[in-house]
């Protein structure tokens, strides 16, 4: 079926079958590939994009699901001109990225909660970043890089 999606601002037509993953449409029709596949079953968070603001798990998401709701990928944090949000630098000042693979789920998950903390503590950073798996390891720097980025936007 014909879908309209709204991503990162512009509305996309799209042809998928109504349950087809969110995540695949954005991938494979869409060439939006911030969102990465990790598990698949909803439990990494490395799919992860924000739908009407709230995080939300895009490769158990159908499509149909989504369609006039806003979604937000890692391209749509990006000024106009092109420069990282404020959130993307300091993962890049703070080498938070190890391989990378979770770093999109990462910071789609901490834009919406800085959105509703921008004075958070380090443990409610972790409480937050709960749900986001890291395979390298690279937490204490992806903490740091959330906390660096609330400062500097306060
Ligand atoms: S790929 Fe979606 S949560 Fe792991
Ligand atoms: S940096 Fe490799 S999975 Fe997080």
């Amino acid at each position: 079926m014909k879908i309209t999606l709204n991503v990162d601002g512009r509305k996309r037509d799209v042809e998928a079958p109504p349950d087809a993953a969110l995540l695949f449409v954005l991938r494979n029709d869409l060439g939006v590939n911030g969102p990465k596949f990790g598990c698949g079953l909803a439990q990494c968070g490395a799919c992860t994009v924000l739908v009407d603001g709230q995080p939300a798990r895009s490769c158990s998401l159908p499509v149909q699901s989504v369609e006039g709701a806003k979604i937000e990928t890692p391209a749509g944090l990006r000024g106009e001109d092109g420069s990282p949000s404020p959130l993307q630098k300091a993962f890049l000042e703070e080498q938070a990225a190890q391989c990378g693979y979770c770093t999109s789920g990462m910071i789609m998950t901490a834009t919406a909660f800085l959105r509703e903390n921008d004075n958070p503590t380090d443990q409610e950073v972790r409480k937050a970043m709960d749900g986001n798996l890291c395979r390298c390891g690279s937490h204490n720097r992806i903490v740091r890089a959330i906390l660096r980025a609330a400062k500097e936007v306060a």
